[in-house]
């Protein structure tokens, strides 16, 4: 079974790729399920409801997110609705949503997905790693396939959170950074880990932002409205192929194609 899981897709540019690009994927990779970050779907900073049924509509079945989730508040009327869109589970307890939710495939194999987020340079909330494991019982009771995206800003972060997990889950997958590492590899015991999927967003640009205000911004350190850049747009992810029998990953490789429009 292979699973596509995209990085932070950024603004209209990142969705149109998507929606460009997905049909295509899913039909060469023979596809069972695709799993999205949408944190910068909307203008580049968090998600809006049209942005999350845009790309559900083009083919996403499970959408993450991270810290920028709550930047659009018509996303908590429409997180009522339960879709199949997450916040990380190691916010506070009480806030609106959900962190982890298993969907089946068109043939039944049920998937889990968690969404995790990290503390080093980001915000301090719960421990990522105690309620992973505080899930994984639950998790691995509906699932013999898990997949973890680890929202995250330091890469030690996410490589502890591939080996603390190693041989538990099916894939623990970087999201965040915007930039594909080239570390992908199956850790023992059958865990798939990358510690950053990359982005689908324009190329020329600072993690998606249109360049001339990113070094702006470092330049002077005055406030700068960001706005997502323009041009050819990188659609970047990895696909991991399970053994759903076991849930144990097999493969994992990495997704480059580039989107002239
Ligand atoms: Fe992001
Ligand atoms: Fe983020």
């Amino acid at each position: 079974m292979r699973i596509l899981f995209l990085g932070d897709v950024v603004g209209k540019p990142g969705r149109r790729a998507v929606r460009q690009l997905l049909p295509r994927l899913i039909d060469r990779e023979q596809l069972a399920c695709v799993i999205v970050n949408c944190e910068n779907a909307t203008d580049g900073a968090g998600i809006d409801p049209n942005s999350a049924r845009d790309l559900l509509d083009a083919g996403v079945h499970i959408l993450t997110s991270g810290n920028h989730v709550w930047r659009r508040k018509e996303i908590l009327g429409y997180l009522e609705h339960n879709p199949p869109l997450l916040r990380p589970a190691n916010f506070p307890p009480g806030v609106p949503g959900r962190g982890w939710l298993v969907q089946e495939t068109a043939d039944g194999t049920p998937i889990a997905v968690l969404n995790l987020i990290g503390r080093v340079f980001m915000d301090s909330v719960d421990c990522p790693f105690r309620v992973a494991e505080g899930l994984l019982s639950e998790l691995r009771a509906r699932a013999r396939t898990i997949v973890v995206d680890m929202h995250c800003e330091a890469t030690s972060e996410k490589g502890a959170m591939g080996w603390f997990l190693a041989g538990k889950v099916s894939a623990v997958l970087g999201s965040h950074t915007h930039v594909q590492t080239a570390d992908d590899c199956v850790l023992p015991g059958g865990t798939a880990y990358i510690t950053d999927a990359g982005m689908c967003g324009p190329i020329n640009s600072v993690i998606g932002v249109d360049r001339e205000l990113a070094v702006r911004r470092f330049l002077t350190h005055m406030p700068v409205k960001f706005e997502v850049a323009r041009g050819p747009v990188v659609v970047q992810g990895v696909v991991v192929e399970v053994d759903a029998a076991s849930g144990h990953a097999q493969s994992i490789r990495r997704i480059r194609e580039v989107c002239e429009t």
